[in-house]
């Protein structure tokens, strides 16, 4: 039997050969691969600036930090995300404010967003939950007039749009992720978008110590100042050569994943007992990172039950993501948080599982996956729902 992973790199000779050729030279990092990343990305996403980064928790991070995020402000995000949108929070000393997320997209309510703000609120990081755009007119409306800034959590909206425009360019930056599983890898590594020049200037500076010029602006060797606090979060010339390789291949992929998801959701059409989000909601156009299957909110189909099945039949799935940031141990014991102040983000948290809809797929997959799913749903319904 063949196995289907949930995510596999698509690493080829072409990946191989662009790291060879790095690596049979000298410059690693600070070189013309990694601007020519940068230029290319920004152009593809139609950013003025992007700064490439070792991650996108380092994009994140630096995004809060050179906007002075510190002790005593607040930052808004929503319950139902990866634990690396509230840790960039935290590493500035700032306090993470979690708000429920909308039952039909995952994406963070907007409503209930406003009430939370409060003079300590800073930004909001929207983070856009499986690729599909948060409601960006919602977060304006809530947020405008004020100084709050928001702060796109892109790392599974590479392409993604609102209104015809790319996720990244909707907020005062835009945070993507290429960890290996994503729309593109660079093995591990960012890219921040903006299309604030000093904005730019300040990410790129703070992503390398703080240095005034980085290695190729310097006219003498090894003379540089240290004009602000920064990081070590560069990305090196290997991952960004890998990432030019990729991103001449994004179009293909794009086009496999959205195709994948239409034929796996066509599939599970006639399987009452699952929802699966709209990849189109309003102006909002989604990335088709995974499809989700949300199972009932009464909890008759034991979730976990639906994975193993799935695994025995050799489909890799997984959970996005495994529990609502804030009831995670560490955020429960450093802010009190409790089960029940999230409602939607549990439901989805306990009762959903991400299936591959991902390049790797071969020819027959996307239906092979339904067929699966639909074998494994009655036998996971739960025998105390079954005699209600
Ligand atoms: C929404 C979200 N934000 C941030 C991250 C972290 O990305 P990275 O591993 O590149 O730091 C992830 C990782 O999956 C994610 O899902």
């Amino acid at each position: 039997m063949k196995e289907i992973p949930f995510g596999r790199p698509m690493l080829g000779a072409e990946e191989r050969a662009a790291v060879a050729e790095v690596l049979s030279g000298s410059t690693l990092v600070h070189g013309p691969a990694a601007r020519e990343f940068e230029k290319r990305f920004a152009e593809r996403a139609g950013a003025a600036h992007a700064v490439s980064v070792s991650s996108c928790t380092a994009g994140l991070h630096l995004s809060l930090f050179v906007n002075g995020i510190g002790p005593g402000d607040e930052v808004v995000a929503p319950a139902m995300t990866h634990v690396a949108t509230a840790h960039a929070v935290e590493h500035c000393g700032a306090r993470p404010v979690f708000v429920d997320v909308q039952a039909e997209s995952g994406n963070i309510d907007a409503d209930t967003m406003a009430s939370v703000l409060r003079d300590a609120t800073r930004a909001v990081i929207a983070v856009h939950y499986l690729g599909l755009p948060c409601d960006m007119e919602a977060i304006e409306r809530v947020t405008g007039g004020s100084e709050i800034f928001v702060v796109e959590d892109c790392a599974l909206a590479v392409d993604a749009t609102y209104d015809g425009r790319k996720a990244g360019t909707l907020g005062l930056t835009g945070c993507f992720s290429f960890y290996p599983v994503k729309h593109m890898t660079t093995l591990e590594g960012g890219m921040i978008t903006t299309d604030d020049a000093d904005m730019a200037e300040a990410l790129a500076r703070c992503r390398a110590f703080g240095y005034d010029r980085a290695v190729g602006e310097r006219a003498r060797p090894g003379i540089y100042d240290v004009t602000r606090l920064g990081y070590n979060y560069r990305m090196n010339e290997a991952q960004a050569a890998v990432g030019l390789a990729q991103l001449a291949r994004l179009d293909a992929f794009q086009e496999a994943r959205a195709e994948n998801y239409q034929r796996l959701k066509d599939g599970l059409a006639d399987v009452d007992e699952v929802t699966v989000f709209d990849t189109v909601r309003g102006p909002a156009r989604s990335s088709h990172y995974c499809l989700n299957v949300v199972l009932p909110r009464d909890g008759s189909i034991d979730r976990d039950a639906v994975a193993a099945a799935l695994k025995g039949a050799g489909i890799g799935t997984s959970v996005h993501y495994p529990r609502p940031v804030p009831l995670t141990a560490y955020y429960r014991e450093r802010y009190g948080h409790r089960r029940g102040e999230f409602p939607v983000a549990e439901w989805l948290a306990e009762q959903t599982v991400s299936l591959p809809v991902g390049p790797h797929l071969g020819p027959d997959d996307p239906e092979r996956i339904a067929a699966a799913v639909k074998e494994a749903i009655p036998k996971a319904r739960c025998s105390a729902a079954v005699a209600t």
